[in-house]
C-alpha cells in the first residue's frame, strides 16, 4: 500500500472508510459538490486523484466549486438512513472542525461531471481542467499501468530500453517529415523520427541483441480517431531470432497489458496469413468479433449469361436479417460501393418465395440454388455481390462488411490476431515503381527470392507482420534485410538509386559492412492500445495533451508563427499562402 500522507495531509479523500471512523484525519482537494444544509451547516463533496469524501462544514464559510481547500475533522459513520452504497466513502462523512482555503477559483468553462458533452476544442484549451475529470483520471491511469505492463513484460524477456535521438536525417515510414531547422547549418533540415527504425537496427550491429524503448514517433499525416501527429510506440528489435521469436515476445507484452487492465490473461493469439485475410475480410486488419465474411462464388456463376457477374472475381457477403432494409438504403449502400470504385452492387432478399432481387431473373434456378448453398441463406438475410477484379472486389465487400456489421471497437472483448506473410509489395505506382508494404528494410521470403530476382515483384512475398486488435492495426515488424547487397538490390528495385540510397541511408548501409546480425523487430501503438484497454473509441482520450483533427494545439495555441529575427537566424523566409501568391 503506497502511503499518501504527507506534510499537508493525512489521508486521501477516496481511501476513507467505516474502519477509519474516530480518527482525525487531514485532507486536501476540490470542492466538487456543495449542498447547503440550512444557514449555517453545509455538505461539501472533496475530491482528490483518489476519489471523494463528504464534509460536513458547521459555520459560515465562503467556499464555492473548485476552490482547494485543506480541513481537518474527525471521521464519523453517517445517520444509518443517509449512507451512500453508490459511493466507495458512502458510509462515512468528515465533522469538520478547521477548514482553510489553499486555493480560489474563478466559475469553470463547462462543468467536470461525466455526463455533460463539452465541446471539444473547450475542452482541450481547458485540458487542466478536463483532466479533472473521473473520465480522463481513469484513462491516465490506465495508459499509465499500461505502459508499466509492457515495461516489465519487455525486461522480464531480457530487453533493455535505450533511447535514440529526436533530431535526425529522415526515417521513411510512408508519412512526410516534421523537419526542424538548423541553426548553425542555414538551410539545413533536421527531421522527427516517424519511428526509431534505423536507429534499432544499428543497436543490432551495436552488439544490443535485444532492444526496447516506448518511442514517441512524429508523422504529418491526415489525423483520425486512431491517428495523431505524435504517438507512442513500443518498439523493440532482437538479434539472433526468427519470426516466431517476434511473435512471441510482443504476444507476451500485449497480453501482459491487457491483463494489468481488465484482470485476465487473453490465451494465445491466433494467426492467419495475408492471402486468408484479403479473401475471407477483404483487409489486412480482419475484425474477427464478428461474421459476414466474405464468399467466394466466381465458381457458381462461371458459366453464367449475366454480363455484370462475367469477371475475374466474384464475391459476396450475407447480413443476417437483412432483407429489411429499404430501397433507399440499398441505394444508399450501392452509391457507397461505387464511390469505393465499384462498377456496381447486386443486392438480394432471401424470402420463402427464393431470392427477391432486381437481377434474379437473369440467374438461372441452379445459379441461384448454388448461390444459396455457398451463402448459407436463411430467410430474411441480405445478400450483397460484387464482380469485378479479384483485388477491387475484396476491397470493396471488405469495407462493406466494416460499414454493415462492425461494432464500436471497444465492445466484445479483444481479439488480438496476427497477420503474416505478407506481399513485399502491394503494388505499383504511378510512376511504375512498387509501394514497399512495409518499410524498405523487410527481408523478402527466402523462397521468394528467385521472383525477386525475375522482377515479378507483386508474387514476393516478405517476412512482415501485422498485429491487429479488433479490427484497428496495433503494429506491424519484420525481419530485417541485413545484408548489404539485398539492401541495395531492394533500395533498387524500390527507384532509390545508389545516390540516393547512399546519401539517404549510407549509414546504414555502411554500418552493414562491419558484422551484422540477423535481426526483426515490431513496434506497436501504445496509444491504440491503451484506446482499446480504456473503453475509448479515440485515442486522443487517452493523450493528457492532444491535438484536434486539424492538428491545432487549443491549449497553447501551436502551431503559432514566429518572429522575424528568428526567422532570420535560421535562414528562413516564410512565403504568402499559395492561394494568395
Ligand atoms: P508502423 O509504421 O506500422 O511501423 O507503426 C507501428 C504502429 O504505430 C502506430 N501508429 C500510430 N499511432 C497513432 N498515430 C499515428 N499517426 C500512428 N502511426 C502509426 C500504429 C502502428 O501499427 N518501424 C516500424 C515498425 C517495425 O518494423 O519494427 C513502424 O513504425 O499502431
Ligand atoms: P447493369 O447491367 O450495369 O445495368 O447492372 C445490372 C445490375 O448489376 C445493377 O444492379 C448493377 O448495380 C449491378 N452490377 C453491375 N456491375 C456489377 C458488378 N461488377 N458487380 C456487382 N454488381 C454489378
Amino acid at each position: 500500500m503506497t502511503d499518501y500522507s504527507t506534510s499537508m495531509r493525512t489521508d486521501r479523500c477516496g481511501d476513507l472508510r467505516a474502519d477509519d471512523v474516530d480518527r482525525s484525519v487531514t485532507l486536501c482537494g476540490w470542492v466538487d459538490r456543495r449542498r447547503e444544509h440550512g444557514e449555517h451547516l453545509a455538505f461539501i463533496d472533496l475530491r482528490d486523484r483518489s476519489g471523494v469524501v463528504q464534509l460536513v462544514i458547521d459555520g459560515a464559510h465562503d467556499l464555492r466549486s473548485e476552490y482547494v481547500l485543506q480541513v481537518t475533522g474527525n471521521v464519523r459513520l453517517r445517520p444509518n438512513d443517509t449512507a451512500n452504497q453508490a459511493l466507495p466513502t458512502g458510509a462515512i462523512e468528515i465533522d469538520v472542525a478547521e477548514v482553510t482555503i489553499l486555493s480560489t477559483s474563478d466559475p469553470l468553462p463547462f462543468p467536470l461531471d461525466d455526463r455533460t458533452e463539452v465541446d471539444e476544442v473547450l475542452r482541450l484549451r481547458h485540458r487542466y481542467l478536463d483532466l479533472r475529470r473521473s473520465r480522463m483520471q481513469r484513462n491516465l491511469e490506465v495508459r499509465a499501468r499500461v505502459n508499466s505492463a509492457v515495461r516489465t513484460a519487455m525486461e522480464e524477456q531480457g530487453f533493455i530500453e535505450v533511447e535514440t535521438p529526436m533530431l535526425i536525417a529522415s526515417t521513411p515510414e510512408g508519412a512526410r517529415d516534421f523537419v526542424v531547422p538548423s541553426r548553425k547549418e542555414p538551410g539545413s533540415f533536421y527531421a522527427l523520427p516517424q519511428s526509431p527504425q534505423l536507429f534499432k537496427q544499428l543497436c543490432m550491429v551495436g552488439g544490443i541483441d535485444r532492444y526496447y524503448q516506448i518511442a514517441r514517433c512524429l508523422r504529418d499525416e491526415d489525423l483520425r480517431a486512431d491517428r495523431q501527429f505524435e504517438f507512442m510506440q513500443l518498439d523493440a528489435e532482437a538479434s539472433f531470432v526468427s519470426q516466431d521469436d517476434v511473435l512471441v515476445f510482443i504476444s507476451h507484452a500485449v497480453a501482459s497489458a491487457a491483463e494489468a487492465i481488465t484482470g485476465e490473461r487473453p490465451g494465445e493469439i491466433p494467426r492467419m496469413s495475408w492471402l486468408e485475410a484479403m479473401e475471407r475480410f477483404g483487409t489486412d486488419k480482419p475484425d474477427i468479433r464478428f461474421g459476414m465474411e466474405l464468399v467466394e462464388l466466381t465458381e457458381v456463376f462461371a458459366g453464367t449469361e449475366f454480363r455484370a457477374f462475367q469477371a475475374p472475381c466474384v464475391k459476396g457477403i450475407r447480413v443476417p436479417g437483412g432483407a429489411e432494409t429499404s430501397r433507399n438504403r440499398l441505394d444508399e449502400i450501392t452509391d457507397q460501393c461505387r464511390s469505393w470504385g465499384a462498377k456496381g452492387l447486386v443486392w438480394m432478399k432471401v424470402t420463402e418465395d427464393g431470392l427477391n432481387s432486381p437481377v434474379a431473373k437473369f440467374l438461372t434456378d441452379d445459379e441461384q440454388s448454388a448461390l444459396a448453398a455457398a451463402m448459407d441463406a436463411e430467410v430474411g438475410d441480405l445478400i450483397l455481390i460484387v464482380a469485378d477484379e479479384r483485388r477491387a472486389a475484396r476491397h470493396i465487400l471488405g469495407l462493406l462488411r466494416i460499414e454493415l456489421g462492425r461494432p464500436p471497437v471497444t465492445e466484445g472483448g479483444l481479439h488480438f490476431l496476427w497477420v503474416v506473410d505478407f506481399p513485399l509489395f502491394e503494388g505499383m505506382d504511378d510512376a511504375g515503381n512498387p509501394i514497399p508494404a512495409h518499410h524498405p528494410f523487410t527481408m523478402p521470403h527466402p523462397d521468394d527470392m528467385d521472383a525477386l530476382d525475375r522482377g515479378d515483384l507483386l508474387d514476393v512475398r516478405s517476412q512482415a507482420y501485422d498485429l491487429v486488435l479488433n479490427g484497428w492495426e496495433l503494429g506491424s515488424g519484420s525481419v530485417r534485410i541485413h545484408q548489404r547487397e539485398v539492401q541495395e538490390q531492394v533500395f533498387g528495385i524500390l527507384g532509390i538509386g545508389a545516390e540516393e540510397a547512399q546519401s539517404k541511408f549510407g549509414f546504414l548501409l555502411d554500418a552493414f559492412r562491419y558484422g551484422p546480425p540477423p535481426h526483426a523487430g515490431f513496434a506497436f501503438g501504445m496509444d491504440r492500445l491503451t484506446a482499446i484497454l480504456a473503453g475509448e473509441e479515440n485515442i486522443r482520450e487517452v493523450i493528457a495533451y492532444p491535438k484536434t483533427q486539424s492538428g491545432a494545439d487549443p491549449l497553447t495555441g501551436a502551431p503559432t508563427a514566429i518572429d522575424d529575427r528568428q526567422l532570420e537566424e535560421l535562414g528562413l523566409r516564410v512565403l504568402p499562402p499559395a492561394s494568395q501568391a
